[in-house]
């Protein structure tokens, strides 16, 4: 295993860190490392200040809410922090909502993504030599750029671009812009692709988290299709070490998978989800295992049907291997689940309440809504 390069204390630009994988790394970058963090985010729906809270009192740690499309905020928070690496995290997440709503997307992950490169270029242009030798800018991607796949094989590095979804093709945007800001002007970037998350303070839209608590107060389990789509799962902890070795001893201008070895049909999750909510809380009133309140709803349109991930290069030149394995990393979040009612009780009650997103009725609606052109 490669050795770890010295922890020198870096000032790390942190965006979208009060979201899911954001805030775990943040607070794994103050509780963890010598480093210094500015946390960067707009603080939209899927924003939790909550989840910063164990970082908030330390002096290596400020909170800036700023729009990372908004050049003139972004230019003034690098001026002010002096990063000599920026971790880029913001962005819309939720491939249904992707569906309803695309335009969201294109601004923040692709012109968000467009603004920050060239803050981060004007930035990295006035560093000293040794200064410009050791920045970087992280891009957190996702393996759902690279498509489908069938029920073999799986994405590496070399694997060609073929996003299908809104989702999808705003993150591959904003990967190409970023290898192509380090091409055309020489910006020493890292791209990661990462499988799906899981974990605390993962925004109860997303399956895991949203099957944890209709499980939990006994509603339908509502999965698309047949539920035989797989997923490769990773507990976000393990992201967030991922994502620090890369940024510390990635090679400029490489791309690196992150992914768990960790398949999973949707089926199979949600019904690991059932027996660890039965496991762990009071059981439903009419004695029924939680299982039973599965059904197979209509399918999310465009639905890739497989992503997988090899791993093997962060594996053998960072040395990274995941800790938690999918058995233990799902009880953990359960259990979070369960003892976190005061997180997301306010979230079911103000901003999502659980209901079927992503079929794209109320963007119909809208297109058939629009005026027509006159003539
Ligand atoms: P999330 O939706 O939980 O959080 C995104 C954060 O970005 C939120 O706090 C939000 O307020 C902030 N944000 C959105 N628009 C912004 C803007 N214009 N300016 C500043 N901040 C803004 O997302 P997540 O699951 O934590 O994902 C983080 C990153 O990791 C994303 O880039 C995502 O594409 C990538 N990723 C996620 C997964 C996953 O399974 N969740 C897997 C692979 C890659
Ligand atoms: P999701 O958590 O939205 O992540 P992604 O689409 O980025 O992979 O969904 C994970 C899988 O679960 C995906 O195949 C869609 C499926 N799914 C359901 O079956 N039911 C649901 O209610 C949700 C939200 C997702």
């Amino acid at each position: 295993m490669p050795a770890e390069p010295p922890p020198d204390p870096r000032r790390i630009l942190v965006t979208g860190a009060a979201g899911f994988i954001g805030s775990a790394l943040a607070r794994h970058l103050i509780a963890g490392t010598p480093h210094h963090v500015l946390a960067v985010d707009k603080l939209t729906y899927a924003a939790s200040p909550e989840a910063l809270a164990p970082a908030a009192g330390d002096p290596r740690y400020a909170f800036l809410k700023a729009d990372i499309c908004d050049g003139a905020a972004m230019a003034q928070a690098f001026a002010a922090f002096r990063p000599d690496a920026v971790m880029h995290l913001a962005a819309e997440t939720h491939v249904d909502r992707s569906i309803d709503a695309p335009a969201t997307f294109v601004q923040t992950n692709v012109v968000g993504t467009a603004t920050l490169l060239d803050v981060a270029t004007e930035h990295w242009r006035g560093l000293d030599e040794a200064g410009r030798a050791r920045f970087r800018f992280l891009h957190v991607s996702t393996d759902e750029v690279f498509g489908s796949l069938g029920p073999e094989g799986a994405f590496d590095e070399a694997t060609p671009y073929d996003p299908r979804s809104p989702y999808s093709a705003s993150k591959a945007s904003s990967d190409h812009l970023v290898r192509a800001w380090h091409h055309t002007y020489g910006l020493p970037v890292l791209v990661t692709n990462c499988s799906n998350n899981y974990g605390p303070y993962q925004f109860p839209e997303k399956l895991v988290p949203l099957m944890i608590l209709k499980a939990l107060a006994g509603e339908p389990l509502p999965v698309y299709g047949r539920g035989d789509n797989v997923r490769d799962w990773l507990y976000v902890t393990d992201h967030a070490e991922a994502l620090l070795r890369v940024v510390r001893a990635g090679r400029p201008g490489g791309t690196y998978m992150i992914g768990g070895r960790s398949e999973r049909t949707n089926l199979q999750v949600v019904e690991a989800i059932c027996a660890e909510v039965d496991a762990l809380a009071p059981p439903l009133p009419d004695g029924r295992p939680r299982h039973a309140l599965i059904g197979f709803v209509a399918d999310r349109p465009g639905h890739d049907f497989r992503y997988a991930i090899d791993p093997a290069r962060i594996e053998r030149e960072l040395g990274w291997a995941p800790r938690h394995g999918f058995a233990d990393g799902l009880r953990a979040t359960v259990a979070w689940y369960l003892a976190s009612r005061d997180w997301w009780a306010p979230i079911l009650e103000r901003s999502y309440r659980g209901q079927r997103l992503g079929l794209a009725v109320a963007r119909q609606a809208g297109i058939a809504a629009a005026p027509r052109a006159a003539g």
